[in-house]
């Protein structure tokens, strides 16, 4: 195989090259039947490869010439026994993990901080979670990863689940020991899907953590947009097969998956892994040593925070990616949403995420020393704004509590329910999502005893701006709870 090869990007520019006559959606025909402005911004190029399963350009939904080919390279570069294309981002390609490894009833091993789309899967495969909880670090306000420990005590309570969950590395980069991890669950012969939105360019450079195929892990779920280049929305499953079969993969990817996949999103798939396969390791370096450079800097500002290794203080947290620069702005005595709206209005400057605490900056190859220069240079002014407020240093961090489970998501979900005032909700079932966007994961997933201690923690994230997300009374007012069953008198 050659990883300076595209076959599918390639085939589709020959494609168009031969200017067929198309009667054929899409109905723009190559843009010329679409608003003039839109097809003048987005360009000819882009609009004549929109295109579709036709023939010769393969089907996702069963590939057997240039998605083929596009997808065995990309399983050569990322170190899997198979790839699978997504256009459906990394949460149709989790959702396909656990629906082809659950059955209705099954169980499957999560950490309870785990992205929305693992909740979604769990309540359309009607399998029944074993909630692990995460390290909470309340030096930062953040979740972290699983211990081994915690894994082992699982399998061992579980022997019977089907699947074991695991995010590596998180959001904020950081790594639980993935191998360890692996090797515990397969003694008990129990697939690991590993959560990979993040981590994408880790396997290309030996300072960053395992990647999910390096520490031998099934499957793994990997956002090729968030950090690998390509369009948003594309993602890819690597799969190493033995426990977990390539047939059952496909056939629930393509029941998962649009019948329109854009060939726009697969290109951009097919052309990432060519540039990651023969550039990632240069580009990783040059990237770690922009990351380095921003840390340093960062960490001279007074009140400012960004922490390097020494985030690294347990069996749940081994490993962490230098290029997440997590910046605790508690010291300010603002919240990271403060500062997020701070750099947006006086800075031009959109950061990758804000919690409570912290603002997230992610540093990719899309960067340059001017870049980073920016962002030292604002947030050097605003600690000057901010400088004579610093005796809120000893501001308390709150971390919320994970609720008790009192009935399967599944089960919660499809219940009777009733909306209630979210201030009276203590103790009640919840019947819906409640989380904070990003990073979307969950403060109450349905199932879930709502306390008192999270309706707190929801209404510090809204009063502190930060987007709150899930009920379907989005001013979060009212809540649907489980309907209760009263006596008669
Ligand atoms: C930890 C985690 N998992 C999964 C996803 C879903 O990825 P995608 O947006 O590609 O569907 C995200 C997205 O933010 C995430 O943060």
């Amino acid at each position: 195989m050659n990883q300076h090869e595209t076959p599918l990007f390639t085939g589709l520019k020959k494609h168009r090259d031969r200017k067929p006559v198309q009667f054929h959606i899409p109905g723009h025909k190559g843009g010329k039947g679409m608003d003039e402005e839109f097809r003048s911004f987005i360009g000819d190029q882009a609009l004549s490869i929109d295109l579709i399963n036709i023939e010769p350009l393969d089907d996702l939904h069963h590939p057997q010439g240039m998605i083929k080919q596009a997808q065995d390279l990309a399983a050569e570069a990322f170190g899997a026994d198979y790839t699978f294309f997504s256009v459906q981002g990394t949460s149709g390609a989790i959702m396909t993990m656990i629906m082809s490894v659950c059955h209705p009833g099954d169980k499957i091993i999560v950490p309870r901080n785990v992205h929305k789309s693992v909740t979604t899967a769990i309540i359309f495969s009607g399998a029944k979670p074993v909630f692990i909880h995460p390290e909470l670090d309340d030096r930062f306000g953040i979740s972290h990863g699983i211990t081994s420990e915690a894994v082992l005590k699982a399998c061992e309570a579980h022997p019977d689940a089907k699947g074991l969950l695991v995010i590596n590395p998180t959001y904020f980069g950081v790594s639980a020991d993935l191998k360890k991890i692996v090797n515990i669950a397969h003694r008990f012969d129990i697939p690991v899907l590993v959560d990979e939105a993040h981590g994408v360019h880790i396997h290309f450079h030996e300072r960053l953590p395992l990647s999910a195929m390096q520490a031998g892990a099934d499957m793994a779920a990997t956002s090729v947009h968030k950090l690998g280049g390509s369009l948003t929305q594309s993602s890819v499953l690597n799969l190493r097969e033995g426990l977990v079969s390539h047939e059952r993969v496909q056939s629930i990817l393509s029941m998962l998956h649009t019948t329109s996949t854009s060939y726009l999103l697969l290109a951009s798939l097919d052309a990432a892994r060519r540039h990651l396969a023969i550039h990632g390791r240069e580009l990783m370096e040059e990237t770690l040593r922009l990351a380095d450079h921003a840390r340093r800097r960062l960490n001279e500002i007074p009140g400012i925070y960004c922490p390097g290794s020494e985030i690294l203080t347990s069996d749940a947290t081994v490993d962490f990616d230098p290029t997440k620069l997590i910046i605790s702005v508690k010291k300010l005595g603002l919240s990271g949403y403060d500062v997020e709206v701070w750099l947006r209005e006086k800075a031009n400057i959109e950061v990758e995420l804000s919690d409570l605490y912290n603002i997230l900056c992610i540093v990719t190859p899309g960067d340059r020393e001017e870049d980073i220069d920016e962002l030292v240079t604002a947030l050097d002014k605003l600690s000057k704004e901010y400088s004579d407020k610093e005796e809120t240093e000893n501001i308390r961090v709150k971390v919320p509590d994970i609720p008790v489970l009192a009935l399967s998501p599944r089960e919660a979900f499809y219940s009777s329910t009733e909306t209630i005032l979210l201030k009276e909700a203590v103790g009640r079932i919840s019947a819906e999502f409640v989380m904070v966007y990003p990073p979307g994961i969950p403060i109450f997933i349905p199932g879930e005893i709502i306390t008192r201690e999270n309706i707190d923690y929801i209404h510090d994230n809204v009063e502190a701006g930060l987007p709150v997300q899930g009920p379907e009374d989005d001013t979060l007012e009212t809540i649907q709870v489980i309907r209760e069953q009263r006596a008669f008198k």
